[in-house]
Formats: C-alpha cells, sequence, structure tokens
C-alpha cells in the first residue's frame, strides 16, 4: 500500500520503518529540514535500537522515502498516519496542545486528490476524530475517513513492541475503513481490538495512566516496607503472582518520568476537570512521584552524616530510562538539581546521554566512564532505572572500594546485591529494602 507517515518523531519513524519493511511505500512527511537531511544521510536523530539499520535497508530499498513536501506525498497516499506531538504544556494538568495535529490535517486536506483513510496515532482526548472531521471538511472536498490506531511501543524497544505488540487497536467507525487497517497490520501479530475512535483514544490514555499508577503504587509502599522492615522486592514478587496483578510495573525507584506518563497523567487530569470531574486518584499519583525524589535526596544526606554539602555524587544513568538517549522528564535531572541545591558535587555518567543532559544541566563534570567518575568520590548513585545499563549493574565492586572516597552506595532501583555489598564494607541502601 502507499502510505504517508506525518512527523518523524519517536512514533512516526517507527511506524514508517515498520511498515515500509513489509512491503508498503512509506513517505515519512517532516517539516524540520536538518532532520530529513539526516535521515537521508541514514542518521536517526535519537538512539533507538535497531532502527537506524531498519531505516537504512528501507531508504535503500526505496520502500522509505522522505519529504517536507505534503504536495508531494498526501495525493498517493491511501492511508496517512498523523504521528506529531501532542504536548501537555502544564505538567500539573492541562489539555494537550493539539495545534501541530490541527495544522498536520489542514495541509493533508488541503493536499487530498483522491479518498484516503487518516489514522490518528497521536495520542489525543477522546471525541478529537469528531472535531477533525468538521474542521478537514472545510478545507477539501474530497472523501476522506478518520480512524485511530494509538501507541503502544516503549522507548528502547520500539521494533520489538511495534513488530510484536499486545494488541492492535483499531477505532473507526466504517466496516471498510476497518477491513483495510486490518489489511495493513496483517503480518503483525497481537490481539485486535476494533472499538469506536473514542474508546481507542481512551485506551491509550487509560493505559498511560495505570502504570504510572501501579508504579506510584510500589514506590509508595517500598517507603511502608523500609519502616516496617519489610522487602519491596519480595513483596512485589508475591504480588506479582497473582494474575489479576501481574509483575510488570512494580519496580520501586526514583519515580516515572518520560515523553509519555507525565504528559499523559497531566492530561487526563485536566480532560476530567473540563468535564466536570475532579480524578483525585491520579493527582495523588503525581504529587507522589513528586515525593520520590525528596526521599532520596533525604537518604543520601543521612548516609552522608546530615550533609551532603561538597561531597562528590556520581549519578550513573541521565536519561529517563536506560537503553535510550531521551531525556524528558528524566528523573535524574530532577534528582541532580535538588542534590545540587544541597551544595553536592555532581558526577554524572550516561553511555549514550551526555549530549542531551548538557542541554538540560549545569555544573556537572560528565563522564562515560564509570570508573573514571567515581574515582575519590564520596557517593555512588543510581540514576535511571529500572532495569539499568549492563555496565553500571556489572560493576566490580571491589575494584571501587579502592578507588573511591567515601563509600556510600544509594541504589535507587535495587540492582546490587545489598548483602555483597555491605560485606565489602560499603553504606548502602536500597528502596523499600
Ligand atoms: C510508555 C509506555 O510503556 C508505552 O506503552 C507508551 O506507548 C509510551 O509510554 P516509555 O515512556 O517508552 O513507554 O517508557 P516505559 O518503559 O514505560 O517507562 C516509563 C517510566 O516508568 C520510566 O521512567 C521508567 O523508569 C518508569 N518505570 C517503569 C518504573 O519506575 N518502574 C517500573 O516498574 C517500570
Amino acid at each position: 500500500m502507499n502510505l504517508t507517515i506525518i512527523g518523524a518523531g519517536y512514533v512516526g519513524l517507527v511506524t514508517g520503518a515498520v511498515f515500509s519493511d513489509f512491503g508498503n511505500k512509506v513517505r515519512i512527511i517532516e517539516i524540520d529540514q536538518e532532520k530529513i537531511k539526516k535521515l537521508k544521510k541514514g542518521e536517526v536523530p535519537f538512539y533507538e535500537p535497531g532502527l537506524k539499520e531498519l531505516v537504512a535497508k528501507n531508504t535503500a530499498k526505496k520502500n522509505l522515502q522522505f519529504t517536507n513536501s505534503y504536495q508531494e506525498a498526501i495525493p498517493k497516499s491511501e492511508i496517512i498516519f498523523v504521528c506529531v506531538g501532542t504536548p501537555t504544556k502544564n505538567l500539573q494538568g492541562g489539555k494537550p496542545d493539539l495545534s501541530y495535529l490541527y495544522e498536520a490535517t489542514k495541509s493533508i486536506a488541503e493536499n487530498l486528490k483522491e479518498p484516503a483513510i487518516i489514522v490518528v496515532k497521536s495520542t489525543v482526548p477522546p471525541g478529537t476524530n469528531m472535531k477533525l472531521a468538521e474542521w478537514m471538511k472545510k478545507f477539501t472536498k474530497v472523501d476522506f475517513n478518520l480512524a485511530s490506531v494509538p501507541e503502544f511501543l516503549k522507548e528502547g524497544t520500539a521494533l520489538e513492541d511495534s513488530f510484536h505488540p499486545s494488541r492492535v487497536v483499531i477505532g473507526a467507525e466504517n466496516k471498510l475503513v476497518i477491513k483495510k487497517l486490518l489489511l495493513l497490520h496483517k503480518k503483525i501479530p497481537g490481539k485486535r481490538l476494533i472499538c469506536n475512535s473514542s474508546s481507542a483514544q481512551m485506551i491509550k490514555y487509560a493505559s498511560n495512566t495505570f502504570l504510572p499508577m501501579k508504579i506510584t503504587f510500589a514506590n509508595s509502599l517500598a517507603i511502608l516496607c523500609e519502616k516496617l522492615g519489610a522487602d519491596i522486592k519480595e513483596v512485589t514478587k508475591g504480588m506479582g503472582m497473582d494474575k489479576r496483578i501481574g509483575p510488570l510495573f512494580l519496580d520501586a525507584g526514583l519515580g516515572y518520568g518520560g515523553s509519555c506518563f507525565p504528559k499523559d497523567i497531566a492530561a487526563l487530569v485536566g480532560l476530567a476537570e473540563n468535564a466536570g470531574f475532579d480524578f483525585k486518584l491520579m493527582k495523588a499519583v503525581q504529587k507522589t512521584n513528586e515525593e520520590m525524589i525528596n526521599h532520596f535526596v533525604r537518604k543520601t544526606e543521612k548516609l552522608c552524616q546530615g550533609s551532603i554539602k561538597d561531597k562528590v555524587i556520581v549519578v550513573l544513568g541521565l536519561a529517563f530510562k536506560p537503553g535510550t538517549s531521551d531525556m524528558r522528564e528524566s528523573r535524574s535531572v530532577s534528582l541532580i538539581k535538588e542534590l545540587q541545591k544541597k551544595g553536592a558535587l555532581i558526577r554524572a555518567c550516561d553511555p549514550v546521554a551526555i549530549p542531551e543532559a548538557k542541554k538540560l544541566l549545569t555544573n556537572v563534570e560528565y563522564f562515560l566512564d564509570p570508573y573514571k567518575a567515581l574515582e575519590g568520590a564520596d557517593v555512588l548513585m543510581v540514576g535511571s532505572g529500572p532495569y539499568s545499563w549492563e555496565e553500571y549493574k556489572n560493576l566490580d565492586f571491589v575494584k571501587l572500594k579502592k578507588i573511591m572516597k567515601g563509600k556510600v552506595v544509594i541504589d535507587s532501583w535495587n540492582i546490587y546485591n545489598k548483602d555483597k555489598l555491605k560485606k565489602l564494607g560499603f553504606t548502602y541502601e536500597g528502596i523499600g529494602r
């Protein structure tokens, strides 16, 4: 099929690469000329395992092309995916900004020559497709149908999540549209759910707010475990054995971050408020997540005899989670800023995110090699979690014992063997143990 994708961000680029790999002819429209230039040269503007190779392979086959021209791409398209950003400016609870979506759909409408299906992949409030249909009709007389196929990919495992998703949700009102979208997704395994477009959009918000709620529950429980002498790892393991609960997204740590969870919770809180409903549960999740940072700052102070002023603290992992260079809403950034406020001297390590981190942080010394960073340091602190980079998980603590000045380890995501470290003479604190 002839497909067009609007937006070469995470979702757009991955969607384009995956569908082109199935033999479809895919054009990606991106307004940023610099980005197009890089993509044409085979450079992917962010770190995502396997994506560069997949883009290069399908660009070489001419199944994947990049352009900034709606005029060139839209008239040839049977299905157009809209993958533009829908940021939430006020992260306490605000409406998502749909201006990119409206701009993109206007340009699509103005350039339609043949009937087409426009699939909204961006995360948008339920009911958006009805409004978009009215909006687009102002700019075209050509027939079109709107559908909603939300994206559930995780950064770092985006390709695996796209080639083998848990489910494909198709939200559409027209039977022929559903048939065509099912055909397009034929080579992708996983369950199918056909529903109306508003439900599809709500499924996305519901999933992206339920998961951080689950994480936040584990974080609160971890604090309680610390007070009552239980071990959060054992507790969540036991909880996760119940099929109704499941073991995933129960890892306690610094809290959730990233480009989706914080913005989608804020959007849901805002949408609820607009609809006259006070979503207290989600507000509590937001507040509790924020408070996790100070919990860790207090832990560090306690282990440093009450003050971290002039202490050299090494933060391992800067991106919002390991396996990505994405710094959006990274807990490490909030953590480092709080530690700096208390006078700590920060050294930071990350295998791929240092250039991005430099844009957000000041007065930080960066290292690729954790051993160099930890030489003469007072505190080792795990930043991004929950799974962490292999090189940080497998550090040689016998060596570290010799080179670190202080012997304090704050294991923010419980990735180390507490007993082993204590035996080696480290002062150790994890979370909830
Ligand atoms: C998320 C959703 O998982 C995905 O389905 C959606 O499409 C986009 O948003 P992503 O933001 O890439 O994906 O990251 P994810 O792996 O879900 O992690 C989000 C945050 O939760 C990270 O900050 C991570 O550290 C944190 N997390 C995750 C925990 O704190 N504990 C856990 O057990 C799991």
